[in-house]
């Protein structure tokens, strides 16, 4: 996404369009800043501007995401230049917790939302869907079913990520594979 997707979308799109990216099981949250925080070191290098969804069939999960407050254990794989610039500490030493800083908690907006409904209701021209460790959970006839939706969703030449141990493979869906888990819209 920082290497190559952003840096082509500037090329052909520029800087005064949005970049739109929908985190659509994102669970607790995890994923969705875990995007944010790429798009902001991204953004304040090109400047442009960036939202995100985030959407889960669970409103459980949801609130722990609006909440935005893990253990800090669970960000040591993020570097410590942005750990400083992206998480605020708590101040209990006994339970460790970080929270995202509200700058960039705002720039993720979270809506409770079943992907195996018929129609749901989001923004058709996305720049990047993720939908990763979702698929597992679903037959391979839902699960082409969840993707076509999502491609519609997709803006042309827009990317879908889905998880490392999945695969689209033999489903007809209008998406081109450019690596093993990444496909673009066509
Ligand atoms: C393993 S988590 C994936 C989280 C994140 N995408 C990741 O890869 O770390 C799977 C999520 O899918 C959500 N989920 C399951 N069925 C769903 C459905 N029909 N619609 C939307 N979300 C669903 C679950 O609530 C759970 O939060």
């Amino acid at each position: 996404m920082s290497e190559e997707i952003i840096p082509h979308w500037m090329l052909t799109r520029g800087p005064s369009k949005s970049f739109k990216v929908w985190s659509a099981a994102c669970s607790t949250g995890e994923e969705p800043y875990t995007i944010a925080m790429v798009l902001q070191d991204a953004s304040a290098r090109y400047g442009f501007d960036y939202r995100i969804v985030g959407s889960d069939i669970s409103t459980k999960a949801l609130q722990k995401a609006v909440d935005a407050i893990y253990k800090e254990s669970a960000i040591s794989v993020i570097s410590m230049e942005m750990r400083k610039r992206y998480f605020l500490r708590g101040k209990d030493k006994t339970f460790p917790r970080v929270r995202i800083i509200p700058s960039l908690r705002s720039k993720v907006q979270f809506k409770r939302l079943n992907l195996m409904d018929n129609i749901f209701e989001t923004d058709p021209a996305f720049d990047l869907i993720f939908c990763r460790n979702l698929l597992i959970y679903f037959d391979r006839t839902t699960q082409e079913a969840v993707l076509r939706k999502l491609a519609a969703k997709l803006r042309l030449g827009g990317y879908l990520f889905i998880g490392h141990s999945e695969s689209i493979y033999s489903m007809n869906l209008p998406l081109r594979q450019i690596r093993p888990t990444i496909f673009q819209r066509e």
